[in-house]
């Protein structure tokens, strides 16, 4: 049942769409582009789909999966109580890379989408594609990164398939996708919102609209109970090791000589500011500081390049935590595992 096609972005029906649609009625598991990422999708009243989701991701069933609806209606059927911020921010963002958690209604939802929580994650993905799936399944469709567990998030459906491929039945391919890191999660329970996940949409965007917003509960550092289960897990890890290290170019070269000199194969994860200024085994670029858009966009394909490359261990650039540079900062701190060189 493998559905492999290119389309355009403008084109509303597309036969790959039904044949996915229809599996998803079947209570199969396909993947599909977002704005953000490739997602793995199920529907989300089946306890069987949702458990193949968790199957064929390799992933802790403690760990809940997010709601995706194509339709603002769809929000009132799965969740109450929602605060009038979070309308604001739905009617800002959505369509969009923003993912609300807000208490959700008893018996909409197969237990295992929300892992046991009072809570549910819910977004509506800005890609003509997504969205037409989840209309013609006329189910709203929960969704994880469509990447084994613990790997880098799926930009092409070619890394759908480097993971997942013989443990899912399709995949809808609209090529790369577009922001290139996972939703913004933001906790819409309490007084005001609360980031759990940094992404797409940044704090000051969500300032902007509704005046505050915390970024208390997004970890740096691992923790033992984190609000969003999620984060407690090792993420978007290459096969080799990768450490983190600020500084200019020289000081990383530095650190890369003396790991060959101990006859390790070095990579480095540069931009394209700084690639030249590097020997190394590998230097794989993830787009140009000058434009945090284009770093978030690469990232994860150029983490998961690494793989190819053999090369022991790995050096990775940071970033600045402004805008965009929060998320970028947070999903490769976890693909370093915390782990920094200090020169
Ligand atoms: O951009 C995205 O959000 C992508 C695309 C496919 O939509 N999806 C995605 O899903 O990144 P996933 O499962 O890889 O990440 C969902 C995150 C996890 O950190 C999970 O713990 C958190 O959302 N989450 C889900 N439900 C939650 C809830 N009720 N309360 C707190 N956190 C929740
Ligand atoms: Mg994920």
């Amino acid at each position: 049942h493998w559905i492999v096609d290119k389309f355009g972005i403008t084109n509303k029906h597309y036969p790959q769409i039904q044949e996915a649609a229809s599996l998803l009625q079947q209570g199969e598991v396909v993947a599909f582009p977002t704005e953000t990422v490739y997602g793995l999708g199920g529907q989300v009243k089946m306890d069987k789909a949702v458990e193949k989701i968790f199957q064929a991701k390799g992933r802790p069933s403690d760990n809940p999966l997010i709601v995706h609806i194509a339709d603002n209606r769809d929000l009132d059927e799965l969740a109450h109580s929602i605060p009038a911020y979070a309308y604001q921010l739905m009617d800002a963002f959505w369509p969009g890379p923003l993912t609300v958690v807000v208490p959700k209604k008893e018996d909409v939802l197969s237990d295992r989408v929300t892992a046991g929580l009072q809570t549910v994650a819910i977004r509506m993905p800005n890609h003509p594609a997504a969205l037409a799936l989840i209309k013609e399944a006329g189910v709203p469709v929960a969704a994880p990164s469509a990447n084994r567990s613990g790997k880098p998030s799926p930009t092409t459906a070619a890394h759908v398939l480097e993971d997942l491929n013989g443990r899912i039945a399709g995949v809808v391919d609209a090529g790369e996708t577009g922001v290139g890191l996972e939703s913004t999660v933001v906790d819409c329970t309490g007084p005001y919102p609360v980031i759990l996940r940094p992404g797409g949409i940044t704090q000051e965007n969500i300032v902007s609209i509704v005046g505050q917003a915390s970024t208390d509960a997004v970890l740096k550092k691992e923790e033992k109970a984190p609000k969003s289960p999620g984060m407690k897990y090792t993420h978007y890890a290459p096969e080799a090791p990768l450490y983190l290290m600020e500084g200019k170019p020289a000081a990383l070269q530095a650190k890369v000589e003396e790991w060959q000199a101990e006859g390790k194969k070095v990579g480095v994860l540069a931009t394209e500011e700084t690639a030249e200024q590097y020997h190394a085994d590998a230097i794989i670029t993830c787009g140009q500081r000058s434009d945090l858009e284009s770093v978030a966009r690469k990232l994860y394909t150029a983490i998961r390049s690494f793989n190819d490359s053999q090369v022991d261990v790995i050096i990775a650039e940071t970033f600045s935590k402004d805008g965009l540079g929060e998320a970028i900062m947070n999903r490769l701190e976890k693909a370093a595992g915390h782990k920094w060189i200090t020169s």
